[in-house]
């Protein structure tokens, strides 16, 4: 009884409240879901988040959002991009994300279920934030620098998102989701070192020019 009393839903619902009410775009018209959940807790049943379960496919909609959002951002970071190496970097992680995409996909036909409904925030401002990097008056080399220091900060994002969701797979018993969502996560972590690799081996080095 401790247990669940000390589950952190009730803090978590009340937090998203606020976020759904302005987060005001159309994709949302189905997140009327976190009200739902609220009254549905309030009430002790029917909860539309009453089990790990539950959260998985929350959280894979998280992602399959993040993702695709991330395959619209991504040629644009490669035509921003001067060091050809980065530009490479980019466009091959476009293909890697395409293929994660196909991952999701299959994953929720497995699951039965649509991977549609959710709009990833987190990432939103991620990219918003690469955007303004793209927008700045900057020098080439130091907008290399600065388009790695956005990336990275995506990887993280996503590294953190596959490492959850692939261990609630495994918990679940769903195997063949633990396996996909493992090989998305480590093209994730492979992409992180390479984007360090580029910035520690030349680019910083670059972009520091006086
Ligand atoms: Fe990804
Ligand atoms: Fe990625």
């Amino acid at each position: 009884m401790l247990k669940k009393a000390l589950v952190a839903t009730p803090t978590l619902v009340e937090a998203q409240t606020p976020a759904n009410k302005n987060g005001g775009t159309g994709s949302e018209s189905n997140s009327g879901a976190g009200n739902k959940t609220i009254n549905s807790y309030r009430g002790g049943k029917h909860m539309e988040m009453g089990s790990l379960k539950d959260l998985f496919i929350d959280q894979l909609k998280d992602i399959y959002s993040a993702e695709t959002q991330v395959t619209k951002a991504l040629p644009k970071m490669a035509k921003a991009a001067s060091s050809t190496e980065l530009q490479n970097a980019f466009k091959s992680h476009l293909e890697q994300t395409q293929a994660q995409l196909k991952r999701l996909e299959e994953i929720f036909d497995g699951l039965g279920k649509s991977p549609k409904g959710k709009k990833c925030k987190g990432m939103e401002g991620l990219l918003e934030e690469g955007e303004e990097m793209i927008s700045e008056d900057a020098d080439p080399d130091v907008l290399d620098a600065g388009l790695i220091a956005a990336a990275q900060r995506v990887e993280h994002y996503e590294i953190s998102a596959y490492g959850t969701a692939r261990s609630y797979a495994r918990v679940l018993g769903e195997g063949k989701a633990t396996s996909l969502l493992e090989k998305s996560l480590q093209e994730e972590s492979e992409t992180d070192k390479k984007l360090n690799r580029l910035a520690e081996g030349q680019i910083n080095l670059r972009a520091q020019k006086d």
